[in-house]
């Protein structure tokens, strides 16, 4: 197999379609496991998740549903802010059901946290969370991540359905953005 080319924008890759695949198979076996007895519904938070949910879902055997939500987080640039307006809403009612929340990067975790109270509103079973990536900053947050694929530095990446200004959610990989991209 020839040596994909690295995108110019980016300054390392930090996680290869290979590591992505290895370690996504290794937590569907795991929810495969958990969740046995009770299938649960797969929440996806759009648009950063859509790469994570699809490779993922794929390695759980399990009559599993998926669903959908879009919440857009105030604030400038790179940083979230924790107010958080719902942009696409759940088709499913999720009362009694449990729900497994898909997200792709969870930084400073307000967005999430917000989630988190949000869908617990609701009357659900249970809700748990599914990460591929965790920057530090999340721990200072109190929220309990039942499946963390990777635990990386505080860097912007992109990538693997992260973006840049809605760029680059098409690369396979995860790589480090050219801090010269945001800064110019
Ligand atoms: P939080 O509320 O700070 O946890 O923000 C999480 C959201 O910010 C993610 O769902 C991403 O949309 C975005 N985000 C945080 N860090 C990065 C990054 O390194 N690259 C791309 N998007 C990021
Ligand atoms: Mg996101």
């Amino acid at each position: 197999m020839s040596v994909p080319d690295i995108h110019p924008d980016v300054e390392r890759v930090l996680l290869s379609e290979e590591d992505i695949r290895t370690r996504l198979t290794e937590i569907g076996a795991q929810i495969t496991a958990d969740y046995a007895d009770e299938p649960p519904i797969l929440v996806g938070v759009l648009k950063g998740a859509v790469m994570v949910m699809a490779d993922l879902a794929r390695q759980i055997d399990l009559p599993v549903e998926m669903d959908w939500m879009a919440v857009s987080s105030y604030g400038s640039g790179t940083k979230s802010s924790g107010v958080v307006r719902i942009l696409k809403d759940l088709s499913a009612d999720i009362s009694g059901r449990h729900v497994l929340i898909v997200e792709d990067i969870i930084d400073s975790g307000l967005t999430l946290k917000w989630l988190l109270s949000n869908l617990r509103s609701r009357g659900p079973a249970s809700v748990q969370i599914c990460t591929l990536l965790r920057k530090p900053d999340a721990a200072r947050v109190e929220i309990d991540v039942r499946y963390v694929g990777f635990d990386i530095p505080t860097e912007f990446v992109i990538g693997y359905g992260l973006d840049y200004a809605e760029r680059y959610r098409n690369i396979p990989y995860v790589g480090v953005l050219k801090p010269s991209v945001y800064e110019s």
